[in-house]
């Protein structure tokens, strides 16, 4: 796909269809993560994907008590930044928009769910990262609900015309 019809096509994917997502698609979408750039190359990221309905029903369960708060994904990309580097916010969200934009490139759809972050980072469930092979020193950003669209088209939501200076 040329990369301006990509910039175009990458929105946020709010309905998802039960097709299962090769394991090898969610691995390169994983891989492109590599590719950012990062605040003297610290790669302050760590990603933990989560490909169990389960799981992921538990973990919506948990956030907002509703069933689907990743609308009905069957993955989750959980985004993780190690806390005392440089700019780890940045560069994990970096990262993350490198593999939204893979996603869309191999037909997948994203969204960033942003709520798992407060469960994840409550010390209250610091068991629950364990197990997940997080070490105690990266927080939660947030997650990336990923898999096939089921719907053709989204609208592009309306932008700001106001956001740039030229001083020459
Ligand atoms: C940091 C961040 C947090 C977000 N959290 C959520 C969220 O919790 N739930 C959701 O449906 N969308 C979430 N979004 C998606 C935005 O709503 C979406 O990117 C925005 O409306 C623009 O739409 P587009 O992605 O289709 O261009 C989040 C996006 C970002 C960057």
């Amino acid at each position: 796909m040329e990369f301006d019809e990509l910039l175009k096509k990458r929105r946020s994917i709010r309905k998802f269809n039960d097709k299962p997502v090769e394991i090898e698609k969610l691995i390169k979408v994983i891989d492109s993560a590599q590719m950012a750039p990062s605040a003297m190359n610290q790669q302050s990221w760590y990603f933990v994907l989560v490909t169990n309905l389960a799981i992921i029903e538990d973990l919506s369960m948990l956030m907002e008590n509703v069933h689907n708060a990743f609308y009905g994904a069957n993955n989750i990309i959980l985004l993780f930044y190690k806390e005392d580097n440089f700019e780890p916010i940045v560069d994990t969200s970096l990262a993350t928009s490198y593999m939204m934009f893979e996603a869309c490139n191999l037909g997948l759809g994203t969204c960033w769910i942003n709520g798992i972050k407060h469960i994840l980072n409550n010390p209250k469930f610091h068991l629950l990262k364990e197990k997940m092979g997080v070490s105690k020193e990266y927080k939660c950003l947030g997650s990336l609900a990923i898999g096939y669209p089921d719907i053709k088209e989204v609208e592009i939501k309306p932008r700001k015309k106001d956001y740039f200076t030229i001083i020459k």
